[in-house]
């Protein structure tokens, strides 16, 4: 079947997309919730379509946003929905959509693509190496250790959306965090919950820290979606707020803040996860790795990558899967090929391999795991098919010593 691509027009193509959206069970109904669609696509810095008797039957959309690493941060294109009618499905559609969407972000000059993905396997395809595990923890907020509040936060709704917008993208920072740029976006997705509501506090006149979620009925749960804050004070005092609800609310689901582990922070853990097993309210911490990466342009990736370890000179004989989803007129064809790597403070990539070096096979999805610090080379070369001579993964694995990445921010 030919494919009949092209770019998203609000005009020709928001009817079609509201109705791809409903059938995927991503709006409720195309009256009310339907008119969120359209601020996501407004809030898209890139959109494309796929045609079928000349009507969008497939939707892909991208936003900016921006990733910190170590101590540098990047420019990154954040794909924040690929959808499929149900007449479309199976037919392609969306992997090629989708890889035409990585060339242009590649063509735009992002050096970073990521999504969080709905299974593993189909943004392989596309090169996408996946995330490392982040984890949900549900717990009783009465086991919190922490104290209970000293002051009284502000309420926060939709109307401040822009101030939580902009406290998100001031919170701290550690390696892997990530701040999507569209306040419209960022509005948008506050739209979207379900009985949503805010809690936070003004410092010097600006919303300096926040938690955003839904809470279901009197007893809960209470699902904290955002969280912001910049420093240790600021964090305890949003766990006292959470401590605070515990009258009412019985269990609260968290996406745990990256770098910390919560469980230091609540009594009996253990006991609370028997005494709740089998409960309407149970206590578990539940570990899933649901977001995936790839570089886009290994040049600029290489130029900001400072590392404290060893310095490291390699060949890389890099795979690109995402050349056979491209169209053989793309310009961009992804980025396999021979280069001689060098990894250390100032780290570099040329395109040449050099006789005298050893060499590291990896695909792309493998090796942005590897450079983001998802999991080390030896690792690696155990469950992927990432190779090298043992002395080399050793090496690799000594130079690239880095924390663990976690984004901040659920897309
Ligand atoms: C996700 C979605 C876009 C995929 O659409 P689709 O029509 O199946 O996609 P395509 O036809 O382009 O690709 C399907 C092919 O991808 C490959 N694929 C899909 N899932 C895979 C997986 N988990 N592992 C490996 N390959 C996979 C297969 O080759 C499959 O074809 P096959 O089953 O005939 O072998 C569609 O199911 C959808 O719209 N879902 C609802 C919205 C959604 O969840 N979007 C994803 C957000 S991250």
């Amino acid at each position: 079947m030919k494919r009949a691509f092209r770019e998203f027009v609000e005009e020709k193509d928001i009817k079609a997309v509201k109705q791809i959206w409903l059938e995927c069970g991503w709006i409720k109904d195309i009256e009310t919730d339907g008119i969120y669609v359209k601020d996501y696509f407004q809030a898209s810095e890139d959109a494309l379509v796929a045609l079928i008797n000349d009507e969008a039957e497939c939707a892909v959309k991208s936003t900016k946003g921006i990733m910190q690493y170590l101590d540098e941060r990047f420019d990154m294109a954040a794909i924040t929905g690929v959808t499929t009618s149900r007449i479309s499905r199976k037919l392609g559609f969306a992997r090629e959509l989708t890889a035409e969407l990585v060339a242009r972000q590649a063509n735009a000059g992002y050096p970073l693509s990521s999504l969080g993905m709905f299974e593993q396997g189909f943004y392989d395809q596309l090169g996408f190496g996946t995330g490392c595990y982040e984890h949900w923890i549900k717990f009783d907020p009465a086991t919190l250790t922490v104290p209970n509040p000293t002051r009284p936060p502000v309420r926060l709704g939709i109307k401040d959306s822009q101030a939580m917008h902009t406290a998100m993208c001031a919170r701290t920072a550690n390696h892997g965090s990530v701040n999507l740029l569209s306040p419209l976006f960022y509005e948008t997705e506050m739209k979207m919950t379900e009985n949503g509501f805010g809690l936070g506090f003004f410092e010097e006149g600006k919303l300096s820290h926040f938690i955003w979620g839904k809470s279901e009925g009197e007893n809960g749960p209470l699902v904290v979606t955002f969280i912001a804050y910049k420093n240790k004070t600021q964090f305890l005092e949003l766990l006292s707020l959470l401590k605070a609800q515990a009258d009412q609310i019985n269990q609260v689901c968290i996406l745990e803040p990256g770098h910390i582990q919560l469980q230091d922070l609540l009594k009996q853990p253990f006991r609370s996860r028997g005494m709740t097993a089998k409960g309407q309210f149970s206590h578990e911490s539940r570990a899933a790795a649901y977001w995936q990466i790839r570089i886009l342009d290994l040049y600029a990736c290489l130029a900001k990558t400072h590392l404290n370890g060893p310095s490291l000179n390699f060949n890389l004989t890099l795979s690109d899967p995402i050349e056979s989803s491209l169209p053989e007129d793309s310009l961009w064809r992804g980025i396999a090929g021979d280069y001689a790597i060098t990894l250390g403070t100032m780290s570099s990539a040329e395109p040449v391999h050099q006789t005298d070096l050893p060499t590291l096979k990896a695909s792309v999805n493998e090796f942005t795991r590897m450079w983001l610090g998802v999991r080390s080379a030896s690792e690696l070369a155990i469950s992927t098919s990432l190779s090298a001579e043992p002395g080399l993964l050793k090496r690799l694995d000594e130079t690239l010593r880095l924390p663990k990445p976690f984004l901040g921010w659920d897309y």
